[in-house]
């Protein structure tokens, strides 16, 4: 990552006793001077609030902890403020944007705590002209060791609003985004994103959690939500040492949808590359041995259907290497599939199983110039995988293997944390650092919501923690209903990249009849281009894909590593129209999807180079496509296009479009 250019500038304020409301000495805005975000301290607590263009966002909110002990650190005296500007653009090792502006203004308000042992907290508060982000941080001082047990935190909001949000009932994040009224947000996971009144999008979430749990919300009237911290089995929420920082919390504040998707102030949060050399960390696209196991065709475990065979997976070594996708996952290769599933800590992650001949595959991919993506599954028991994380990367890297997918199926760590508690984030964090110490890549299944850390570890490349394709393989409620996709940029996608897993070109499931990839297959295409991810997976079989191989083909173009991300046109839940420009061409893309009703839409091509003319390759629904009954109906068209063009687009019930566009 490179700076490329820097402004900071640092002011002191004169020792102040108070922070009371109004005060100039309290206020910190953007950059731009829109957002102005103001802090109250009164006798009864601190308080922020924030307005928009005059337009108030968030009402005077509460901030704070409690302590064990029942210890409330939530009254304060002022002992000093610092106020500080930062301009800087970098570039990205990999992601939406090769260029991140990170622009704002910050203000840090040195307190100590009335009443308690009081404690020195300061509070950090930047603001960006597209958000802002606070954060709590104990200096270093008398007491070393704090033990959390509540955060105060609250978004107030101004107004009653809707928002979309995922209760915590699934563990996993693989659960339905709903829109409910703020009183109905019965501890959800954030993002939280809320359609407030006047046309303005708020994505409530965190970023860098590092060393503490994940923060959820509690609707508690309907405009105040609070903080809730994951707790560990005992109770506790956090096991702190100061000097600490809290993760920051976030607000980003769009006028539009799309607004909150191109919004990079979570990475911005987060600390620059800690990678000395990331030139590893490269994007790429995968098939697996995986989607048929899904469909229940072959077995994880070892037996005569056992589908992790060095024969079998050479087919998709070849098959790979044919239509040049560089990677091949393998799931099911080692020892421990079998035996007592909520108590699995028998996983070897340096032993095949016997008719998995790693050297021979790993031989064979490199001649063919493939690689394989590992799988380390380690059913949620991490004292386990931990014991043998430096083995089982070296083992990997052995192999010329450098990237792996990970795996948490249990709903508990260990048989007693939550993934999402302090616990979870440490053991999730050691994975991450020590698959960089054998330059080894993460796709992470089964996470902590992500929360931007790939700026600093560009190697955790992508995460599940989303309903994603896999349960249009099995799950009982029949797949991912057509609006699920298009909810999914202005909600989980805010939190980072996704695995979800598409490119299916077969609906029907005779395995388990009644479930379906619920799409067409042209919005299967356009979903590359819409939902991020820098490792993108063609999930389906080589039999499948050698079947339409006029559809596949856009799967093999399209890039993983973006110049630049638009949201031209959406609405949340319903459309979404996104166009990206490729990294290494000049080439732009466009990934149009709808719910499940079909949509006439028109699109400005204005994002094209205004002096030169483009070849449009349109995957687009036939006339009769219906994600129902008619998915896989889709044509192939070319035509000359021009910035100045408005290009009309009709989407089939659930269905989408997907567009190349390859400048003259
Ligand atoms: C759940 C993961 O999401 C899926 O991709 C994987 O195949 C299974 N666990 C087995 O590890």
């Amino acid at each position: 990552m490179k700076n490329k250019i820097i402004f900071l500038s640092v002011a002191a304020a004169a020792l102040v006793s108070s922070c009371t409301g109004g005060s100039a000495d309290n206020v910190v805005s953007s950059p731009d001077g829109k957002i102005k975000f103001a802090l109250d301290c009164q006798p009864g607590g601190l308080f922020y609030s924030v307005s928009d263009n005059s337009t108030d966002i968030v009402a005077p909110s509460r901030l704070g902890f409690v302590l064990e002990g029942n210890d409330s650190v939530a009254n304060f005296e002022v002992l000093n403020t610092v106020r500080s500007s930062h301009d800087e653009t970098w570039e990205t090792v990999w992601g939406e944007s090769r260029e991140v502006r990170d622009n704002y203004n910050q203000l840090t308000v040195e307190m100590r705590q009335l009443g308690g042992d009081s404690l020195l907290v300061n509070l950090e508060v930047r603001v960006f002209d597209d958000g802002f982000g606070y954060r709590y941080v104990f200096p270093e001082q008398g007491r070393d060791s704090l033990v959390i047990m509540e955060e105060l935190t609250e978004f107030k909001l101004a107004q009653p609003a809707e928002a979309w949000a995922m209760t915590n009932h699934d563990v996993y994040y693989e659960d339905y985004y709903r829109k409910k009224n703020i009183a109905d947000l019965d501890t959800v996971h954030t993002p939280v994103t809320v359609e407030f009144p006047g046309d303005k999008y708020l994505a409530i979430h965190e970023a860098n959690l590092t060393d503490y749990p994940k923060m959820q919300i509690i609707g508690k009237d309907d405009v105040t939500m609070k903080a809730r911290l994951v707790p560990w089995s005992t109770g506790v929420a956090a096991y702190v040492t100061t000097p600490f920082a809290t993760p920051w919390r976030t607000m980003i504040i769009g006028d539009t949808p799309g607004d909150l998707v191109t919004s990079y102030m979570m990475l911005n949060l987060n600390d620059p590359c800690a990678i000395a050399d990331a030139s590893f960390c490269k994007p790429m696209k995968y098939i697996g041995v995986w989607w048929e196991m899904h469909l229940g065709n072959g077995t994880w475990y070892y037996g005569p259907e056992h589908g992790a065979n060095t024969a079998h997976v050479k087919e998709y070594i070849d098959f790979a290497a044919e239509n040049g996708i560089p990677g091949v996952l393998v799931e099911g290769w080692n020892i421990g599939w079998e035996g007592d599933w909520p108590r699995n800590d028998h996983f070897d992650f340096t032993k095949p199983y016997p008719d998995f001949d790693i050297k021979e595959i790993t031989d064979y991919a490199a001649e063919k110039g493939v690689t394989l993506i590992g799988h380390h599954e380690t059913a949620a028991w991490t004292t386990n995988y931990e014991n043998q994380l430096d083995t089982a990367y070296q083992y990997y890297a052995d192999h010329g293997v450098h990237n792996v997918k990970t795996g948490y199926v249990n709903l508990l760590m260990d048989g007693k944390e939550d993934h999402s508690s302090q616990y979870g984030v440490r053991h999730y964090r050691k994975v991450i650092e020590a698959a960089a110490r054998h330059q080894a890549n993460i796709d992470n299944h089964e996470p902590v919501m992500p929360t931007g850390l790939q700026r600093a570890w560009p190697n955790l490349m992508t995460q599940e923690g989303v309903r994603g394709q896999e349960h249009n393989a099995w799950d009982a409620d029949g797949g991912n209903p057509p609006e699920h996709t298009v909810l999914m940029p202005f909600t989980r996608g805010l939190a980072g990249p996704m695995d979800y897993t598409f490119g299916t070109f077969n609906f029907d499931n005779p395995v388990y009849p009644g479930t379906r990839v619920r799409t067409t297959l042209a919005k299967e295409l356009a979903l590359y281009v819409i939902i991020y991810s820098p490792m993108q997976m063609a999930s389906d079989t080589p039999a499948n894909y050698s079947a339409q191989p006029a559809a596949f083909q856009f799967i093999k173009d399209v890039p993983v590593d973006w110049e630049k991300t638009l949201v031209p046109d959406a609405v949340i839940g319903d459309y979404v129209v996104t166009v990206r420009q490729d990294r290494n061409s000049s080439d732009w893309y466009l990934g149009a999807a709808t719910d499940e009703d079909a949509r006439e839409l028109e699109v400005k091509l204005d994002f094209l180079d205004p002096d030169a003319e483009y070849t449009a390759q349109i995957y687009a629904d036939a006339p009769d496509a219906d994600w129902e009954s008619n998915p896989t109906a889709y044509t192939v068209t070319e035509q000359t296009v021009k910035s100045t063009d408005v290009l009309p687009l009709k989407l089939a019930a659930g269905g989408g479009t997907a567009i190349r566009f390859i400048k003259k």
